[in-house]
């Protein structure tokens, strides 16, 4: 894991652009992993900024997000549909169709949480994977316990994401208990990680996250094991890391490439 810590979100979300233009100038038909949740957001106006000045087309890309509750329709305003839509798509100039979110009002949600694997592969893979994290240490949907090698299903939301996820919807009660979400298999199956997060609040999951042991009951320190992943902090949420002192290091003598 590369460990990287900047002084503010806008500098992680600024780097994280850099890093998805060098992919998409050097491969236009590239696969992005998105992910929403209030994290991407700088992320997203930054990718915005650079389709407009600074020539970045997203004609030729696919995109698969993570997770979608079940029960809201795609135009419901908290469907991560309509998130994607509002927060990125509607913005640049993606192809609608070549857009992927999992459909949480499907007849068949076992069919459906295999077609989502299925296009995934048929698309080649995830090239780069956009995650956030949740307070109890959830990647897309995947609640604590989850599968290390869980792919694409139904999850039932923990009480703490509930909670956590309230501020988007009316009250608590409206937030749906259930959601499809690639599994952390599939997660770990993609050729490369982005994941942020930001704030004093994020400061405990990361720490267990980067530092603790491998546990399902914090199904973000599964990244430990895949091969390529950077973790974009900003100051107060990298706050409670042990080795903060050798991450900020190794970045600053990092090899020019
Ligand atoms: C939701 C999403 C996750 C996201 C998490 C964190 O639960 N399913 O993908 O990482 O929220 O949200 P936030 O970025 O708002 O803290």
């Amino acid at each position: 894991m590369e460990i990287i810590i900047l002084p503010s979100k806008e500098d992680c979300a600024k780097l994280g652009g850099q890093l998805i233009f060098n992919l998409v100038k050097g491969n236009p038909e590239c696969v992005l992993g998105l992910a929403t949740g209030s994290t991407p957001v700088p992320l997203y106006e930054e990718l915005i900024r650079l389709h407009k000045e600074d020539n970045l087309s997203f004609s030729n890309v696919t995109s698969f997000n993570l997770d979608e509750y079940i029960g809201l329709s795609k135009n419901h305003p908290c469907s991560y549909r309509y998130f994607m839509q509002e927060q990125l798509f509607n913005s640049v100039d993606i192809n609608f169709n070549s857009t992927h979110v999992p459909n949480g009002l499907a007849d068949d949600i076992q069919v459906e949480c295999e077609a989502y694997e299925q296009s995934i592969l048929d698309a080649g893979g995830i090239d780069l994977q956009i995650l956030g994290i949740g307070s109890d240490g959830h990647i897309g949907f995947n609640e604590p316990c989850s599968s290390l090698s869980s792919r694409t299903r139904m999850k039932t939301l923990t009480g703490e994401t509930i909670k956590d996820n309230a501020r988007f919807f009316e009250s608590e009660n409206d937030v749906p208990r259930h959601c499809i979400t690639m599994g952390v298999g599939t997660i770990l199956d993609t050729k490369s990680v982005l994941l942020f997060a930001f704030g004093e609040g994020k400061s405990d999951v990361i720490s267990k996250a980067i530092e603790g042991p491998i546990s399902s009951m914090v199904p973000a320190s599964a990244l430990q094991l895949h091969p390529k992943v950077k973790v974009i902090l900003d100051e107060p949420a990298a706050s409670k890391l042990v080795n903060i002192d050798y991450y900020k290091e190794v970045y600053a003598n990092r090899p020019s490439s």
